[in-house]
């Protein structure tokens, strides 16, 4: 449909977990030890075309060529396809977000699901879920749940080759509209240590990471339970906790990682005044110092009006957003 001598473009949304994945039980296929579970975050989206049959491959992320790992990791992901049809030859991906790739929020996830869409259309295989979310997992985690919009679960799957590790859709956004997640951005720094390399040292090295797997395993169904319900104390409370035992494991690796800033600590332990006050407020944090509020439509004001008291660079409002999605016009090339 959106394909044009062998070019396709696709749009995917972020997405923000509640049951994090936190650690791999192998690297290179990038198969996590627990199941993960996650909301997708409209507005914020990336759009990717992709077109085959280029002179040399020539990767542009934000109007940037891309370098080093960043490159990198894309053209493994095209490799993958271009494994099986090598005729495809090489290609050219140009990516643009909709939000600062360094304004801390998740732009990984939303940029290799539409990739992993995108590449998978123009080499002219067939749209599918599962492949594509079994495809995006390769390219980064946590972008196998922002295949598909609302709510989605990427189960851990017991396969060695990874067939059965992808994510699956339990609620669609429409279940659930008026929940909303606000990002409170504190720092635009980049981490010292990413995502990837913070959670290999915590599997190596923290004596807490095999609780942690069996306690986040665990919240999967109690989670879902929650958004069936449209349960937001009992959401908010359950990801808080799940935030809060991830960040613990990582305390106890050696070296030491604390993704948190005293801003960021500041933020969380002022939370329970606030819903003492009334206000239905949580917070989930994933590997960097800016918390995301979890919050519903009617407690907006006083959310946003909570997070203005410290001071923050901005504050995103996003709500649940819908599939990723191939366009036939509006190419970046
Ligand atoms: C804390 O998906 O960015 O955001 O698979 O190594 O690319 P790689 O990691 P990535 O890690 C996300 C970790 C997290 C939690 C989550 O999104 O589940």
């Amino acid at each position: 449909m959106a394909k044009e001598n062998g070019k396709a473009t696709a749009v995917a949304h972020s997405n923000i977990a509640l049951v994090k994945y936190w650690g791999k039980r192998n690297e290179a296929l990038v198969l996590p030890w627990q199941s993960s579970l996650s909301v997708t975050l409209a507005p914020l989206e990336v759009k990717t075309t992709v077109a085959f049959g280029a002179p040399e491959d020539n990767i542009r992320l934000n109007g940037k060529e891309a370098k080093g790992s960043e490159r990198a990791r894309v053209i493994a992901l095209a490799d993958v396809v271009r494994k099986s049809k090598p005729q495809l030859g090489p290609l050219c991906v140009h990516s643009e977000g909709n939000f600062p790739a360094s304004a801390g929020l998740a732009s990984s996830a939303a940029a290799f699901a539409a990739l992993a869409l995108a590449l998978r259309e123009a080499a002219g295989l067939e749209e599918e879920v599962e492949a594509t979310s079994l495809l995006a997992r390769l390219g980064s985690g946590s972008a196998c749940r922002s295949i598909q919009g609302g709510v989605c679960v990427w189960h851990r799957g017991e396969r060695e080759d990874g067939a059965d590790s992808f994510a699956r859709q339990h609620f669609a956004a429409e279940h659930w509209p008026n929940l909303r997640m606000v990002a409170v951005i504190l720092s635009r720094e980049e981490k010292a240590v990413n995502s990837r390399d913070g959670m290999r040292n915590t599997v190596q090295t923290s004596p807490y990471y095999p609780a942690w797997v069996k306690a986040a395993e665990a919240d999967i169904g109690p989670a879902l339970e929650a958004i069936g319900a449209r349960d937001i104390e009992k959401l908010g409370t359950l990801a808080e906790r799940n935030a809060w035992r991830m960040h613990a494991t990582s305390f106890a690796a050696t070296p030491p990682l604390s993704y948190m800033k005293p801003a960021t600590l500041a933020i969380l332990l002022a939370l329970e005044e606030e819903r003492r006050k009334g206000t239905a407020l949580w917070f989930t944090l994933d590997a960097g110092p800016n918390p995301v509020l979890l919050t519903e439509e009617a407690h907006l004001p006083k959310a946003l009006a909570f997070a203005e008291r410290f001071s923050p660079l901005e504050a995103v409002v996003c709500h649940p957003g819908g599939d990723a999605r191939l366009l036939s016009e509006g190419h970046l090339f």
